[in-house]
């Protein structure tokens, strides 16, 4: 049987980077996809053929549908199948709500929502039995903050995608599930402001955030054929915070 072709979004750092090394250990094929990120992108597509995997690097704002689509066609022509798509790039803003900025609003709307949307969209038509789509979303989205308001709702929307998608794709035997990261590093944790970091390691029991390999572990199952009759669940893995 041919390899699975998998295309991770956001793999050149933070957790997609993870979520692709893991998935090439499952034998996939994988697509590195980045927007900025061109050196890292290379970064974890070589370590994964240095480990005797095949990968790609190929850059798409995800905000833009024609990217995207220019994306797909270019994963047509070098594989010419496409089996796993985790929709992992995501970014975050905050601040006061008498301060809404437009430009971060836009920004967060793009990559969280539409980003998703226009990748799924181009996923649908390529997908078939026992196909995969596997949506990261935020513990923020359970559990919004004050000044978290506008990224919550993009991350939440995306428990919304996940069980219309997968009412939708079920009917051509794909699987669309949500993993839901709490606070996470390497990721957006790495840039999060000062003392966010300690402050969710204390909202945990476990007195830590997580690892990107912890939340790859899960995308890695969720992407496997032992998950055959998980659709359109969401995976919270946040240490038992709640935050
Ligand atoms: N880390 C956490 O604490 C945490 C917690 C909860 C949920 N999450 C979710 O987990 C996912 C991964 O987050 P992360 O921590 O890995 O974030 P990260 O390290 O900040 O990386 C953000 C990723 O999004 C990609 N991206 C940004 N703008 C893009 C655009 N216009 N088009 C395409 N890709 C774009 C970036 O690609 P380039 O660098 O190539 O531009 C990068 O790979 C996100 O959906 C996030 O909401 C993270």
């Amino acid at each position: 049987m041919p390899m699975k072709v998998a295309l991770v979004t956001g793999a050149g750092r933070g957790i997609g980077r993870e979520i692709a090394l893991r998935l090439a250990k499952d034998h996939a094929r994988i697509v590195v996809h980045y927007s900025g990120s061109e050196e890292g992108a290379k970064v974890t597509a070589e370590t994964i053929t240095a480990a005797g995997g095949e990968a790609v690097t190929c850059r798409a704002d995800i905000a833009k549908r024609s990217e995207v689509q220019a994306l797909f066609a270019a994963i047509d022509a070098r594989f010419g199948r496409l089996d796993i798509v985790v929709n992992s790039a995501g970014v975050s803003a905050g601040g006061a709500l008498a301060d809404l900025d437009d430009e971060q609003l836009e920004w967060m709307l793009g990559v969280n929502f539409r980003g998703p949307l226009y990748v799924a969209s181009e996923a649908a038509k390529r997908l078939g039995e026992g196909g995969r789509i596997i949506n990261l979303s935020s513990s923020l989205g359970e559990f919004p903050m004050a000044g978290s308001g506008a990224y919550s709702a993009t991350k939440v929307a995306i428990k919304s995608f996940t069980e219309s998608w997968a009412k939708e794709l079920g009917k051509q035997g794909v699987t669309v599930n949500t993993v839901i990261p709490g606070a996470t590093a390497p990721g957006m944790m790495d840039t999060a402001p000062p003392g966010f970091r300690a402050f969710f390691e204390q909202a945990s029991p476990f007195g830590r955030i997580g690892t990107a390999s912890e939340i790859a572990e899960i995308v890695a199952f969720l992407a496997s054929p032992q998950a055959s009759w998980v659709s359109g669940a969401h995976i919270i893995a946040n240490g038992a915070a709640s935050t």
